[in-house]
């Protein structure tokens, strides 16, 4: 066990971005309820996980993780999940045949409930009110009662992400997920008119799928086709509920978060001595640190310290979100700092927090082309420093929705507010991700060249 570490001692330490709950008795009540509830991960996929994850800090496997910014109660339902598991899987088959190497799936969801927010209040029309921080915590509805933080609420999140990971399980499993079928729908998008940049590999990816049939591998020889390993993971935020959900893994001996199989640390809690770096350094599942324009090289030191002392391959991603045209100037100096550490790490690029802009129209956006050159921008900057581009994390939903702009079936400004429904920031619809997808590909490939160049 991590030295002077239990589930609780983050309750000693400086917390920001959480709720000042009324009423402790209601609170405590909820805790003691959710710490009897079964944990919703396990311990061996967790660890599976981070081996899979130690393959991605070498190069010999890559990160996808894709969901929603925040998730939500009222859009809860099993078409939403089946629509963005489906483009999530179609996105990896893409990034498979541009890697040539495995693509580990995990999913902002099943308990991407709790948000961090600029400003503790928000005022409208001469009210000012708590703001929204994730349907875990309190409502999105601009009124006093609604805004109140509710522990409750943790209860429901709980029974949601049981039920959302219920079907994704099963999806994962259970004919859903073969590379077929899964291919098979992104036939559609490569088939539009101003796609034909994709059609190309669209078309590979179908003769290498035609080929292998002939072959007689399919779904009913060879069962890794037709099923897939699929993870979920949140930022640990609310501390509360992740407390209540650690488990003592009876295999080691060890604490797992049992609310998701990989935990993430958010840009504005990573504070070296804070609650949220305490709590995730003794939980044995891989840890995600989002890495913005103000982290320190010495405080990327000293959290890769705290929260990787035995340099676990596998157990730390360094998610990057700078924001396009500023890779150059900060990348570089994280870089140096990880290897005069010595340190494994996944360098996963997440282009869309550094890139949220407001549209003229009043929208919170992201324009495509930004968070495309932010991806270009991190395998360049990689390549040039000889470290190892190791996965892409993405606010996406496989609906229909307008929230960012650009893509092959352009959205443009006055298209937002047609469809614009997340709870909190923008996300590529189903098109926009698999798009990128293929983009992402291109840059792959050339990974591949310059691994196999450097390994002589
Ligand atoms: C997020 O991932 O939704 C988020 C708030 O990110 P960051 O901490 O990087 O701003
Ligand atoms: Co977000």
């Amino acid at each position: 066990m991590t030295t002077g570490w239990d589930k609780t001692t983050w309750r000693q330490r400086p917390r920001v971005q959480m709720p000042d709950y009324a009423e402790p008795e209601t609170l405590a009540a909820v805790e003691a309820q959710l710490a009897k509830y079964p944990p919703l991960v396990f311990a061996g996929e967790v660890r599976r996980l981070k081996r899979s994850l130690a393959g991605a800090s070498r190069g010999e496997a890559f990160l996808l993780q894709g969901g929603d910014c925040a998730e939500s109660f009222a859009e809860f339902n099993a078409d939403i999940i089946r629509d963005t598991f489906k483009v999530l899987l179609q996105m990896a088959v893409v990034l498979t045949f541009g890697a040539k190497v495995p693509v580990i799936k995990v999913g902002r969801m099943a308990g991407q409930f709790a948000k961090p927010r600029s400003a503790p209040t928000e005022t409208l029309g001469g009210v000012e009110l708590p703001s929204y921080r994730g349907d875990i915590i309190n409502g999105f509805d601009f009124d006093a009662t609604a805004r109140r933080p509710d522990p409750a609420r943790m209860l429901q999140a709980y029974t949601q992400a049981a039920a959302s990971l219920n079907l994704l399980r099963a999806f994962s499993t259970g004919g859903f997920a073969d590379m077929h079928r899964v291919h098979a729908w992104t036939l559609g998008f490569a088939e539009h008119e101003k796609a034909d940049r994709y059609r190309a590999l669209s078309d590979r990816i179908s003769d290498a799928l035609a080929f292998m049939e002939a072959a007689g591998i399919n779904g009913a020889t060879a069962p890794e086709l037709a099923k897939v390993d699929f993870y979920t993971s949140h930022e640990a935020l609310l501390l509360e509920y992740e407390e209540a959900l650690c488990r003592i893994d009876s295999t080691t001996g060890l604490p797992v978060a049992g609310s998701g199989h990989m935990l993430w640390i958010g840009d504005r809690t990573r504070q070296p001595d804070g609650a949220h770096v305490e709590f995730c350094r003794g939980v044995q599942n891989p840890i995600g640190l989002k890495c913005g324009p103000s982290l320190t090289a010495e405080d990327l030191k000293l959290l890769m310290a705290r929260l990787n002392p035995e340099n676990e391959p596998g157990r730390l991603a360094l998610i990057t979100r700078f924001g396009a045209g500023k890779l150059g100037e900060h990348l570089p100096r994280l870089i140096s700092a990880v290897r005069e550490e010595g340190a494994h790490v996944v360098w996963v690029c997440d282009p869309m927090h550094g890139n949220t802009i407001k549209s003229p129209s009043g929208y919170k956006t992201r324009p495509f082309d930004a968070v495309l050159r932010e991806v270009h921008e991190f395998f360049a900057v990689h390549k040039a420093e000889g470290s190892i581009p190791g996965g892409v994390h993405f606010e996406m939903t496989g609906k229909d929705v307008t929230e960012c702009t650009g893509g092959v079936r352009a959205v443009s400004d006055e298209d937002l507010s047609a469809r614009y429904h997340t709870a909190c920031d923008p996300r590529l619809n189903a098109t926009q991700s698999l798009e990128l997808a293929f983009l992402v590909a291109e840059e792959l490939s050339d990974r591949r060249a310059a691994l196999a160049a450097r390994a002589g």
